[in-house]
């Protein structure tokens, strides 16, 4: 399949070359359409929508969602954005002095903020488990991560698709021995719905986040908390509001919990099932495999630019529709700036361990054309070090 195939569905910028998904996804014109007309229903009578009927709707979009991602409709609820679902889980979760959680350096900064903030208020620990780079396999990578286990872990909390490092790591795998350890799994799965299969019935995951306005294509500020029934006694709602000690309350504590929190414009939880039929109706397997190629075709391309070798093997196995470059540079986000305002180019130039990484991502309305521009732009800056801009 070539690709740009559905760019006039985009909203973009034509005159930005936006390689920058990742961050903050893009949502085609159809589920826009949706997200506005959930909005206007709300204003023709505000009070029957958000106290009634909105609620209704809300419901059928969770069901739409756990059917998507394989879960059961019951263990879900709609959080503005994975920090929040993450924040949920962090405050309430029970850890006494000297426990541990066992995460990589690899994960996303907001996410080692709030897990360093209340296992800091707790006495306890939030081991970042170096990761080698490049991974030379998954085996290697599991290795690597169970060494930082210790008698005083008590969860594991672990990316699906990470953040600047762009690696689709092997939770599967990672769930299933800290299951047979008695661990509680807790995955950041911001960027993999819509990105990679997501099988919640399958991944031994307790806990799971997922921002649907990534990668499948909602517009922002819809993301969702997955809590297996038995865990989610253990969550208080991150904000008191109506939904605690309910006067009238559902069959769901964790509903009423995590969804009752006072007024707000819920209409971008409500776009999930058009987004479902829109990468159906698109067939989205077939254009993701087209963009996973283009992002492969260019890979050694860009790392011999930058004289950097490729932090995973280029595959599959690790990679989807993005891919980090190292880049030697003091400056990461005056780079970033400069890309932008002299070749109006949207590509993130970010750090994680004191290592910076240039992440291109790719998707239905991207070309060989756009990676080109990048190509060229960073060769025209190189000579004079990437420092020196
Ligand atoms: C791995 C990862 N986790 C979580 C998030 C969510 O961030 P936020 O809550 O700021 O939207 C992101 C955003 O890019 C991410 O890449």
């Amino acid at each position: 399949m070539q690709l740009p195939v559905l760019q006039s569905q985009f909203l973009l910028n034509p005159a930005v070359t936006y390689l920058n998904f990742g961050s903050f996804g893009a949502c085609p014109r159809p589920i826009f359409d949706d997200y506005q007309r959930w909005q206007r229903e709300l204003e023709f009578e505000p009070v029957q929508f958000i106290t009634v009927t909105g609620l209704n709707y809300l419901q059928q979009s969770r069901q739409a969602l756990s059917a998507y991602i394989h879960c059961d409709a019951g263990n879900i609820v709609y959080t503005m954005n994975p920090s929040y679902a993450i924040n949920i889980i962090a405050k309430s979760f029970p850890l006494s002095p000297g426990d541990e959680i066992l995460s990589t350096n690899l994960e996303y900064g907001a996410c080692d903020r709030t897990w360093s903030y209340y296992c800091k208020k707790a006495g306890a620990k939030y081991v970042r488990q170096p990761i080698t780079l490049p991974i030379t396999s998954r085996a290697a990578f599991i290795e690597d991560f169970f060494k930082g286990l210790s008698p005083h872990t008590r969860a594991i909390f672990i990316s699906h698709i990470t953040s600047a490092t762009a690696l689709v790591l092997p939770v599967k795998e990672i769930c299933d021995i800290a299951k047979q350890k008695g661990l509680i799994t807790i995955v950041d799965g911001a960027h993999a719905p819509g990105h990679v299969p997501v099988d919640l019935s399958g991944l031994q995951a307790d806990i799971y986040t997922g921002a649907p306005h990534k990668w499948m294509m909602t517009p922002k500020g819809c993301s969702f908390l997955y809590v297996k029934k038995e865990f989610q006694p253990l969550f208080d709602p991150l904000l008191i509001s109506w939904g605690y000690e309910s006067a009238s309350p559902s069959p769901s504590r964790f509903l009423d919990y995590h969804q009752g929190q006072g007024t707000r414009d819920f209409s971008a939880f409500l776009t999930v099932p058009a987004a479902i039929r829109f990468i159906k109706e698109h067939q989205w397997e077939t254009v993701a495999a087209a963009c996973r190629k283009l992002v492969q075709d260019n890979a050694v391309r860009f790392c011999d630019l930058m004289e950097a070798e490729p932090i995973s093997p280029i595959s599959d196995e690790f990679l989807g529709q993005m891919f980090s470059i190292p880049i030697r540079t003091p400056q990461p986000e005056k780079l970033q700036r400069h890309l932008f305002d002299h070749y109006s180019i949207e590509v993130p130039v970010t750090t994680q361990d004191n290592r910076n990484f240039i992440r291109y991502s790719i998707n239905a309305f991207n070309s060989q054309e756009d990676l080109d521009k990048l190509y060229a732009a960073l060769q025209e800056i190189a000579p004079n070090g990437y420092h020196k801009i």
